[in-house]
């Protein structure tokens, strides 16, 4: 490590410039030493490819086709997945899958196809395996939408874990979303896009990566179909991609290409064709459907590095309530523990915490915890005790536990990955639900020590349990935050069993949402800043995480009152709806921005609260259908390929179209429409679709358009109403309502409604077994010219 990497880890780690950290990488360098030392060098590696088809063998969904150096297993699975796997790679062992592999689809079979090679042709997809090892991806009607070429694997000549690289082709005119939360998005253009969760230090704009979630999961969007493969291996790689260009008649089309490289494990990949519901509800079944949130969690929370006391909190919520503004939950940041340590109360600053959580409750406001990983590595500290005697940190090759440091100073980290330590983690929640929380804000988990070489993390040597097969931090660093969110949320489910627990995690990978959602972590307060956050919750929507949303208002600084109110408007219509600021950033209170701004962010908060019933449908058919709530605007019509490219705006469900404002000044925007006619939500007005249209967005609103026909659940003074917009003459419409079933497990009805003109009118009904009935709920009819 020389002088320039010495300033790379300053940076990496977010230094602000103090002596103190700057110590602590200093320090790290000499711990680098040791992390060399616990891992073997590379030395001469052997390149290799499969070669040609030796031997067939059919089995149940595929079979598995023998080439002279390798082996490819593929298997057609019931749902329509597709899983293929090199080398005798099966789908399990995973992180991902929620429930192993589904079973194979004895219909599909492996049969001889042309020139030597073989296919399985199954419902949604046909696979093709070249004799030299391609593999293709096509659509039932014989398309292709992703070609793999041969793959390649560098051996060292010691043995030991082999690198390999992927390379597959894609349509010209394809799109690549997803790989997890990406600040540079949705659309990931041609670059390298690395898979190494990563706290970037400080906070992060468009085109900073990696950050807090990587993913190996894309989605790739053509005009001939849309397809999702997952590379199911939990190591250091990165992803390469290179937009295709088409040649529309001046000259031939060049095909988009991706590079997967990793850097051991094996090379496994599920795929997946079909329309995007479609993609993201089988998604959803091999990973498991996304966690349910607690009503309360789909209102407005406030977040603060830096109450510092009790009394701030209250005065706080007295703000709100004062002002007549709707408050859910209030988050307590680290400053609430004592001496930074987690699991602890700083009994000074807080001295009746179960007091004011009963309060708060009382009032219609829970209170959220963060729950940092690190356990300060003292002997005589309670948790340090506990940890130890249960086994549960990470440790070194000579079995001593691994240092870091965070913020309660020199530390040790659980190993998520044992089944022990989670246990024990796990029973540490009852605490905080002694203190009165009520939800979990899971942060630092990439992990973060300020004190590593070369970045903030722990070494790559570190031993880790990985469920009993043992491996080192290359293989676990990546599941790290998603294994922590495994132990709370369990925990919360044994300690709480009555109650649907809420947990959001800053680090995570596929599968996460089993447990709960994540936010945009530490973004940067600017008008950049506001689009990446955006990026991020549509990212982590294509890649199975539906729950998310920005700190609004940006994490450190002290943002401009419009871009504060923008950021505001956009919040409210995000799932997760949360002001949060660092502990030296500008305050965040919807007041302290002046009474212009107060009362525009006044409208959005009433807009949020009164479009709830229309959050927690979407909850639950996010759960059901893992389809998230904030969708691309192709997400109906994946072949209109100027939507493809739109990035500034997005389905809030069917039923609604946002389009925030991201730039300064601007009083009104453009926006563009999928097919179909949509209503200014404001002015009632109607414009058709597809295509561009100037929308007004003063100060005061940013444009939501509804779509014809929707029939939307929203909070009126006497309950749930139905908002409906009138179909296109001739047309129908309609929309769904889950009832609210606050934080308990009882299983909610699904309601239908269908709208449609009759002599002059529009006419709502709720579908039943036995017909159209009467809808029992108040109904408003807009779009009349309203
Ligand atoms: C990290 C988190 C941030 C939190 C801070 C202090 O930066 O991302 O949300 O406020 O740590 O705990």
């Amino acid at each position: 490590m020389d002088g320039r990497d010495l300033v790379r880890s300053v940076k990496a780690v977010g230094m602000v410039g103090t002596a103190r950290r700057l110590r602590t990488v200093r320090s790290s360098w000499r711990r680098w030493r040791a992390d060399a030392a616990g891992l073997s060098a590379r030395n001469a590696e052997r390149a290799r490819v499969p070669g040609p088809v030796t031997k067939v063998e059919p089995g149940p969904g595929g079979g598995v086709v023998r080439f002279a150096r390798s082996e490819l297993r593929v298997r057609v699975t019931t749902g329509g997945a597709v899983f293929w796997g090199w080398d005798g790679a099966e789908p399990e062992p995973s992180y991902a899958l929620a429930c192993g592999s589904p079973e194979p689809d004895p219909r599909a079979v492996l049969e001889p196809d042309k020139e030597g090679g073989w296919r399985v042709v199954s419902e949604r997809t046909t696979v093709v395996v070249s004799r030299h090892g391609s593999v293709e991806l096509r659509t039932p009607g014989g398309v292709m939408l992703r070609r793999d070429l041969p793959p390649r694997w560098w051996e060292p000549a010691g043995g030991g874990e082999a690198r390999w690289v992927q390379r597959s082709e894609v349509a010209a005119d394809a799109r690549f979303f997803g790989l997890g939360g990406r600040s540079g998005g949705p659309r990931l253009r041609s670059g390298t896009y690395q898979l190494w969760n990563t706290d970037p230090g400080g906070s992060f704009g468009p085109g900073d990566d990696p950050l807090y979630i990587t993913m190996p999961v894309q989605m790739v969007v053509a005009d001939a179909g849309t397809h999702l493969v997952f590379h199911d291996n939990t190591w250091e790689g990165a992803v390469s991609l290179r937009e295709g260009a088409v040649g529309a008649g001046s000259g031939h089309d060049r095909a988009g290409a991706c590079e997967v490289r990793m850097d051991g494990g094996p090379l496994r990949c599920w795929a997946v064709v079909g329309t995007p519901a479609r993609v993201l509800h089988t998604w959803a079944s091999l990973t498991g459907p996304p966690a349910l949130p607690p009503t309360w969690a789909l209102g407005h929370h406030h977040a603060r590095w830096g109450f510092g006391s009790e009394r701030e909190v209250r005065r706080v919520v007295a703000g709100y309530r004062e002002r007549g503004l709707p408050l859910d939950a209030v988050h307590l940041d680290i400053d609430h523990y004592a001496a930074h340590q987690v699991f602890t109360v700083d009994k000074e600053r807080f001295p009746a915490l179960p007091k004011l959580a009963r309060e708060l409750r009382e009032s219609g406001i829970k209170l959220v915890s963060i729950v940092d990983p690190a356990v300060k590595a003292e002997p005589g500290v309670e948790l340090y005790d506990s940890g130890v005697k249960a086994e549960a940190f990470v440790r070194d090759a000579a079995g001593r536990p691994v240092r870091g440091v965070v913020w309660a100073g020199e530390s040790v980290f659980p190993d998520f990955t044992d089944p022990r330590a989670r246990k024990w983690w796990s029973g540490l929640y009852e605490e905080r639900l002694e203190q009165g929380f009520a939800g979990f804000w899971h942060d630092m988990n990439e992990p973060v020590s300020f004190a590593a070489f070369g970045e903030a993390t722990l070494p790559r040597s570190a031993r880790h349990s990985l469920e009993g097969l043992g491996g080192d931090h290359r293989e676990a660093h990546n599941v790290y935050g998603l294994a922590m969110a495994r132990a709370g949320y369990e925990g919360l489910r044994s300690l709480l069993p009555e109650k649907r627990p809420f947990v959001f995690s800053r680090s995570g990978w596929a599968g996460m949402q089993r447990y709960g959602g994540t936010w945009s972590g530490d973004v940067s307060t600017g008008w950049p800043g506001l689009r990446a956050s955006l990026s991020l919750v549509l990212g982590l929507g294509l890649c199975g995480v539906p729950y998310s949303g920005p700190d609004v208002g940006g994490f450190d600084g002290s943002p401009s009152p419009e871009l504060y109110l923008r950021w505001f408007q956009l919040g409210a219509y995000l799932p997760l709806f949360r002001t949060h600021a660092a502990i030296d950033a500008g305050r965040r209170e919807p007041w302290e921005f002046g009474t212009e701004v107060l009362g525009h962010a006044r409208v959005a908060l009433d807009e949020r609260r009164r479009l709830l019933p229309y959050f927690v449908t979407l909850a639950h058919l996010a759960r059901r259908t893992g389809a998230p709530y904030v969708r691309p605007v192709w997400w109906g019509c994946p072949d209109d390929r100027a939507l493809r490219d739109c990035e500034d705006a997005f389905l809030l469900g069917d039923s609604l179209l946002v389009a925030p404002v991201l730039e300064d000044g601007a009083r009104e925007r453009a926006v563009r429409l999928p097919r179909g006619r949509w209503y200014d939500t404001v002015t009632g007005r109607a414009y058709e679709g597809p295509g561009r249209v100037r929308l007004d967005a003063p100060l005061s609103r940013v444009p939501v358009l509804a779509r014809a026909g929707a029939v939307i659940p929203v909070r009126g003074d006497g309950g749930v109403e139905l908002e409906v917009w009138a179909p296109v003459p001739g047309g129908t419409g309609g929309g769904l309502l889950v009832a609210d079933a606050g934080d308990g497990w009882e299983e909610a009805e699904l309601e239908r409604f269908t709208a449609r003109w009759s002599g002059g009118r529009v006419l709502v009904e709720r579908e039943g077994a036995e017909g159209e009935r009467p809808v029992g709920l108040p109904v408003r009819v807009r779009g009349l010219g309203d």
